[in-house]
């Protein structure tokens, strides 16, 4: 598995499992537990939840699934904005260790921004980190003003990653804060690679699928983690599709792929607000 570093200097696997939506249906656990642990079995530990999946049920749900096997995995949760002050930050996060069955979170990240000032939410997490409740923290849904009012805040420049939507329809990163970020060492956690299945019909991509014998979900993937110091969470509640999208690590997107790719879907020329899904 090609791995990238976290500023402190930690690696983690370019690609991991998202998990929103898991947990809703007692009749899908199973399967939703199976692929949280393929995830696990091919590598691909980077498990990404959120106290807002599910009000709590996706935590649980990865809880179960990593019970005996959580030194495996990266496990990233993250936290409400309106829960994000300094008290209501540190309450959220015994929330999330509680339903994670864990004592410990790897990645902990602000949600999106809310009116809680980040100078406060960032002061709850070095607090957490203090006390060993989370190992790194960071950010998600942030646009380069707020990266940047984040970036000059006392040791606001130990942000790990920000998770932001990012795929072959969604490409606006690229104009601004996607160079930002990975200028500065910070990776980009792209949420969404797939654009939640909608896009795994486009005309180009399945041609280009078809043409190296694999599925356009892989050839989508393999497009969003060409970028260096980008990973991709895919969410999927299937074993086969994690199969699938661990495979998408072995494609090599040609020069002609790429522009064919740009051509359908151009990058962007300006600056575009920051998408949220
Ligand atoms: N920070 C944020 O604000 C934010 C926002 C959105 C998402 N996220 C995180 O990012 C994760 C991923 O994003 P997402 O869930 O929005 O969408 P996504 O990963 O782009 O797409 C998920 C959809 O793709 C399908 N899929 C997955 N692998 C496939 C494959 N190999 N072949 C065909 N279909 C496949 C899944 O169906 P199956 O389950 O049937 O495979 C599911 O319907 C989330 O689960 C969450 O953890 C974060």
């Amino acid at each position: 598995m090609r791995e990238i570093l976290l500023p402190s200097g930690e690696a983690v696997p370019v690609l991991g499992i998202g998990t929103w939506g898991m947990g809703e249906d007692p009749g899908s656990a199973a399967r939703e537990t199976a692929a949280i642990q393929m995830a696990l079995d091919l590598g691909m530990s980077v498990v990404d939840t959120a106290e807002m999946y599910g009000n709590g049920a996706a935590e649980e749900l990865v809880g179960r699934a990593l019970a005996g096997r959580r030194n495996e995995a990266f496990l990233v949760t993250k936290v409400l904005p309106h829960h994000a002050t300094l008290r209501g930050t540190v309450a959220a996060c015994e929330g999330s260790l509680r339903r994670l069955g864990t004592d410990s979170i790897d990645l902990y990240l602000l949600h999106w921004r809310g009116t809680v000032p980040l100078a406060e939410t960032l002061e709850a997490f070095e607090s957490l980190q203090r006390a060993g409740k989370i190992r790194h923290w960071g950010v998600s849904n942030l646009d380069v003003a707020d990266m940047e009012e984040l970036l000059r805040l006392p040791g606001g420049q130990k942000v790990a990653t920000d998770q932001v939507v990012y795929n072959l329809t969604r490409r606006g990163i690229e104009f601004d804060l996607l160079p930002g970020c990975t200028g500065r060492g910070i990776p980009v956690m792209a949420y969404s690679p797939l654009e939640q299945g909608r896009m795994l019909d486009d005309p180009v991509l399945v041609r280009i699928a078809t043409e190296h014998g694999v599925s356009p979900a892989q050839i989508a993937l393999a497009w969003v983690l060409r970028q260096p110091l980008v990973l991709a969470i895919p969410k999927t509640s299937s074993p086969q599709h994690v199969r699938e999208c661990h495979h998408a690590l072995d494609v090599r997107l040609t020069p002609r792929d790429l522009a064919d790719l740009d051509r359908a879907h151009p990058p962007p020329t300006r600056k575009r607000a920051l998408e949220v899904i």
